[in-house]
């Protein structure tokens, strides 16, 4: 009977191509660790990151060339990710590969909940996920995260985030004290988020995901001088004027990449409340059919996912258990999911 090489299996899996990546497998050096003992073939493939949406289809295609060599008996496959960090200046969160920011260019289109659901989507995937409240005006994340009246510890004079539901969480609502308002003034902002980023002991994260305030006003641009962003996420519901919303919150990222020199990929939009599931699965939609894929069409940035109204989103938020928990298999939990993939997926393209 024929010896497998390694190199008949490595020839095999570079049929495998990665869709996102444009290129195959084994030249982008996915496949690792092979070993041969007689007819069964075992090797790793490392993905750059665990949310990857296709890791099923490169799984299954993997599996299905190597088995299709003469002499194999048997192929185990262990499917890994390391998430890739680009090089980055400055001191604030050196352990942070990611940071992804949630921008909305108005309050109450869902920013918190799709910030939420993201996070705690890329963290079941298996990545290292903290999220940063910087809405500092409304800080919703405690309560969507179950946290509210919890206390940071602080240790070797940092800040230690409170961790929930797989995710590592910093608000400035952890240190208000309930129902009482702040004035901010800019350059408070720009403190505020100094601190939330050098002196809270984040450790090494994959992925930071910051709940920005929204409109255009300050949080993004200290954010945006502060660190290199790795891209935003733009929330917009179906109506016209959210679209031009959004549009006026690209056109605020577009600029703060001229004024801070450093650019600011849109990673894309996600249009939230699009429509209403009835019960028979048929969907209604309330402003019109594929008005985000369009928004996002016209405003030349990726389309991430849609996500439909459902009391049951809202529920989750109030008792701070974010809906894609709650979910088993529901339209939304799909959308969530789906969302972080392609969110996931953009930033493995980025990076390469
Ligand atoms: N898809 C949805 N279906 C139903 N309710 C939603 C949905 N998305 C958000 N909500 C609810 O709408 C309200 C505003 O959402 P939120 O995430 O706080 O918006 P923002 O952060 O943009 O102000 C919250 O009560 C939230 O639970
Ligand atoms: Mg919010």
């Amino acid at each position: 009977m024929a010896q497998v090489a390694e190199a008949d299996v490595l020839q095999a899996l570079s049929a495998v191509m990665d869709p996102d990546l444009h290129r195959d497998i084994v030249s982008l050096g996915f496949v690792k660790d092979v070993r041969i003992c007689g007819g069964h073939i075992a090797f790793k493939v490392e993905l750059t990151t665990p949310a990857c949406p296709v890791k099923d289809l490169l799984r299954d295609q993997a599996h299905a060339q190597v088995a299709a060599l003469e002499g194999v008996e048997k192929v185990e496959i262990e499917m890994t990710a390391q998430v890739r960090a680009p090089e980055r200046e400055g001191p604030l969160a050196p352990g942070i590969a990611h940071v992804i920011a949630v921008a909305s260019g108005k309050g109450g289109v869902g920013k918190s909940t799709v910030a939420c659901n993201l996070a705690v989507a890329l963290a079941q995937s298996g990545a290292r996920v903290g999220l940063l409240d910087a809405d500092i005006y409304g800080p919703s994340i405690p309560m969507m995260m179950g946290t509210s009246g919890e206390q940071p510890a602080f240790e070797n004079q940092k800040i230690v985030p409170v961790e929930r539901h797989g995710v590592h969480l910093m608000s400035i609502g952890f240190f208000l004290e309930a129902d009482k308002a702040v004035v901010w003034r800019g350059p408070m902002i720009g403190k505020a988020l100094q601190q939330f980023l050098g002196d809270v002991e984040w450790g090494t994260l994959d992925y930071l995901v910051v709940d920005l305030p929204p409109g255009t006003g300050d949080a993004p641009m200290s954010l945006a001088q502060l660190m290199q962003l790795t891209g935003v996420v733009v929330v917009m519901t179906p109506q016209d004027v959210a679209r031009e919303i959004a549009n006026k919150s690209i056109l605020m990222f577009r600029q703060l990449e001229q004024s801070t020199g450093k650019p600011i990929p849109i990673l894309g939009v996600v249009e939230n409340m699009s429509g209403y599931i009835l019960p028979s699965g048929e969907e209604v939609s309330i402003f019109g059919k594929g008005g985000g894929k369009r928004a996002a069409e016209e405003l030349g940035v990726p389309f991430l996912g849609s996500v439909p109204i459902d009391p049951a989103i809202c529920e989750a938020g109030d008792i701070g258990i974010p809906a894609i928990l709650t979910a088993g298999e529901s339209v939304y939990s799909r959308a969530f999911s789906h969302i972080a993939g392609q969110v996931a997926a953009r930033i493995s393209t980025l990076t390469r």
